[in-house]
């Protein structure tokens, strides 16, 4: 079978699988390590395998290969990319660093390496917040969501400056779409990912990154949920608590790129080591210093 032939290939090659929370299930099923971008930077940051293999997008993969340049960093689909993270370049943000000089630079993790390069620290939904509280400037450029940004601005007395790009997944969610999922369901909590609009979040019981509305769901009395955020959530959700009901605040929230992802795109990683990915040296030494110094707040 297909999984045991991954599972053998892991082992021979000395691999780690490293699988974000929105891939597809057949995915998430062979994963060492199932998180959101803060586990899997983490994790890519400790791991003593000789080959990182990551389930997800671009730019999640390009963290573990700066954090980890020893390893060999492979993705089973080169292609898959984030649409947001493209939606700002370095020189965009030199331009827009020469308008405010005296602004600290706080980077999504979903972002370029190149843009990471230029950022002061990176953050991800999980501590944004965190991250912005403990920069000592009282300015801060946020790049690239703008949505995450009006988030953290609400929690911090910083001044925050945000580029104006988005999820297009989480960035489609309306009013009407809470409306119409909590019509049905009117004792589920709704829970919400930052990278949602504001008047979104407004309507919010809790707002948190994926890993975070797992341990909501895991420590709550409630039995039902309506879930805000990319749909390959729910199958995590109803796995680890499978007594529980989940309902998608919108069918159509899927990342088409989590989705590129397929087992047997897998199984030829793993057998060729390809396709590898590779930042250039002085990109992956400055983008360290941003991501080291998030993983040190
Ligand atoms: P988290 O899993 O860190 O919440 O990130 C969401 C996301 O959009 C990743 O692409
Ligand atoms: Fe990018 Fe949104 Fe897809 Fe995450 S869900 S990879 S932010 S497009």
């Amino acid at each position: 079978m297909l999984t045991d032939d991954i599972l053998r290939l892991k082992e021979e090659q000395n691999a780690v699988i490293l699988v974000h929370n929105y891939q597809t299930g057949p995915i998430q099923d062979i994963a060492d390590l199932l998180g959101d971008s803060l586990e899997l930077s983490r994790a890519a940051a400790r791991t003593n395998a000789e080959v990182v293999l990551f389930c997800g997008v671009d730019f999640m993969a390009e963290t573990a290969a700066i954090l980890s340049p020893k390893k060999r960093v492979i993705m089973p689909e080169a292609g898959a990319s984030c649409p947001m993270a493209q939606m700002i370049t370095a020189q965009n943000l030199i331009e827009f660093k020469k308008k405010r000089p005296l602004a600290a630079v706080v980077c999504y993790v979903n972002s370029t390496a190149e843009v990471k390069a230029e950022s002061d620290i990176c953050c991800t939904s999980a501590n944004g917040v965190e991250v912005v509280n403990s920069l000592a400037e009282d300015e801060v450029i946020f790049v690239p969501d703008r949505n995450l940004a009006h988030y953290v601005s609400r929690h911090t007395e910083n001044k925050i400056i945000p580029w104006d790009g988005y999820c297009y997944v989480h960035d489609r969610y309306t009013r009407e779409d809470v409306r119409k999922a909590r019509t049905p369901h009117p004792k589920a909590e709704l829970l919400v990912h930052p990278e949602c609009r504001p008047e979104v979040v407004d309507e919010a019981d809790y707002v948190y990154s994926t890993s975070g509305i797992l341990r909501h769901v895991q420590e709550s009395d409630a039995g039902e949920f309506i879930i805000g955020t990319e749909v390959g959530m729910n199958y995590r959700l109803k796995k680890e608590a499978p007594k529980k009901e989940f309902y998608p605040l919108s069918k159509g929230a899927v990342c088409l790129d989590m989705k590129k992802t397929t087992l047997t795109k897998v199984q030829k990683a793993l057998e060729t080591l390809e396709p590898r990915v590779v930042v250039p040296k002085d990109v992956a030494d400055r983008a360290r210093s941003a991501i080291e110094r998030m993983l040190a707040v």
